[in-house]
């Protein structure tokens, strides 16, 4: 009974997507997503919390002018809802029930900064909290939000919205914002997507730590739990793949049987075709384990240094025409890794990129990489050397360039997040979201 009251009160409310409650057939009739509050009105409205208002965003494509079936995560989120809650000052959340990042307490009018530290300097206790913190995060169901599946995206009526567990929630949003882009009934360039290959890649991944980390804390209680990252520069191999951090593995890539994410399922997996939306979830069977093979690719043998990092930051200028994986001299695109940091022209496989492919298994397959919790680590310190880098050039958002990649335009809502926050306000420094790093070792 006690239990139950904790956690009703934990989970109440918060971020991302799909909201539960948005996707009852009377709120999706209805395009309207403004769910009651507490109070039993919608976003809280009689309590000043919100208001539920017309979505009044940018809109590069209006639905108008283009033919269905298009890409349902274009516009987002106008192809699910015209109108959503916007909420006043420090509230956030679908309803407004929740708070803004870093502002806690029940009216949000507490603010707090945790810093996330290297995984090494966390004690033997913080390392054990973290990992049965996570482990809770993978095994409980999400109250608030759900996931879409279907095995046909060119069919409206074959999309469903599925349970999944909070971790899962995290990891289909990188999986649903990869999928390929669809257009007139047709995929684009495969390589094009929301989160990755142009302006946004950055601030996509901050946010989606962020939801992370808040979820994380809703659901223990703990608000002073900020992500570790892995600062990986001087490593020859994964010296953090053992039982008593991550997991060692065999040949095969299978994790050690007495590691922590030895069970773990990859959400998502084992369908890997463009026009499905996660048509295994809610059934693990199908799904394959979470696997790894570092420095077993010979094309991808090295990990990031020291001075790739230093070279990396060297780079003044944001993001560069055309935006994509071939912009050369882009912070953006050598951090992202297309581009070699040295000469910032050379096309290779190096930092955010290299590392991924490094790992192998789960994390060398993109789009369901964010299953193995080396992702997180990994995308602390890609997002560590963003922080670095935007209190070195003072990083804001009106250095956010217009560009032509589908949902990464500045004042295009990043996808497909509720609420919105626009791509061009995650370009400011960390302490705005309530965190910062630990120096662990200078940047
Ligand atoms: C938001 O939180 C700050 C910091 O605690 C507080 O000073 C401010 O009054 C709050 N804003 C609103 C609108 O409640
Ligand atoms: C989609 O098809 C219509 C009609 O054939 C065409 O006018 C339009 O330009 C196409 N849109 C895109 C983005 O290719
Ligand atoms: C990783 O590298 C260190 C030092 O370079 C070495 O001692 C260790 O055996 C290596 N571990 C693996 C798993 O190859």
């Amino acid at each position: 009974m006690y239990g139950l009251v904790i956690f009703s009160l934990c989970l109440s409310a918060v971020y991302s997507q799909f909201p539960r409650a948005c996707t009852t057939p009377e709120a999706l009739k209805a395009k309207s997503c403004c769910p009651a509050w507490e109070d039993g009105s919608p976003c809280g409205s009689l309590s000043g919390r919100g208001q539920c208002r017309d979505w009044v965003v940018f809109t590069p494509l209006s639905a108008g002018q283009v033919p269905q079936p298009y890409d349902d995560r274009l516009n987002w989120p106008r192809n699910y809802f015209d109108n959503t809650c916007e909420c006043f000052g420090n509230y956030s959340g679908y309803n407004c029930g929740e708070c803004k990042f870093g502002y806690f307490g029940e009216k949000c009018d507490r603010t707090k900064t945790v810093v996330r530290k290297e995984i090494r300097e966390l004690s033997r206790i913080e390392l054990q909290r973290f990992f049965s913190y996570l482990a809770l995060a993978k095994t409980t169901k999400s109250k608030d939000f759900v996931v879409l599946s279907t095995g046909n995206r060119h069919y409206r009526d074959t999309y469903r919205f599925v349970d999944a567990t909070i971790y899962d929630v995290f990891s289909w949003i990188h999986y649903y914002s990869m999928k390929p882009i669809m257009i007139n009934s047709s995929f684009i360039d495969p390589n094009k997507n929301y989160a990755h290959q142009g302006p946004a890649f950055p601030g996509w991944h901050r946010l989606g730590l962020l939801f992370l980390e808040r979820q994380i804390q809703l659901l223990t209680g703990d608000e002073d739990i900020g992500l570790p990252y892995l600062d990986w520069r001087g490593e020859t191999n994964c010296s953090m793949c053992d039982d008593a951090f991550l997991g060692s593995n065999d040949v095969q890539g299978n994790l050690s049987p007495y590691s922590y994410f030895a069970g773990w399922m990859a959400f998502c997996s084992g369908f890997n075709y463009p026009g499905a939306y996660c048509p295994a979830a809610g059934n693990d069977f199908q799904m394959e384990r979470v696997h790894r093979n570092p420095g077993g690719n010979p094309l991808a043998n090295r990990i990031p240094s020291f001075q790739d990092v230093e070279d990396t930051l060297k780079w003044r200028d944001y993001d560069r025409y055309p935006h994509d994986s071939t912009a050369t001299r882009s912070f953006r695109n050598i951090l992202e890794g297309f581009v070699r940091p040295s000469d910032g022209e050379t096309f290779e496989r190096n930092m955010h990129n290299l590392f991924h492919i490094y790992l192998g298994g789960t994390m060398s397959q993109i789009p369901i990489s964010s299953n193995d919790p080396i992702f997180v680590l990994h995308h602390g310190f890609i997002d560590k050397i963003f922080e670095v880098w935007i209190r070195k050039y003072n990083g804001n958002p009106r250095i956010y360039p217009n560009n032509d990649e589908l949902g990464q335009g500045p004042n295009e809502c990043s996808t497909p997040y509720f609420p919105c926050y626009l791509n061009k306000d995650l370009l400011q420094v960390s302490t705005k979201f309530g965190y910062t790093y630990s120096v662990y070792q200078d940047l």
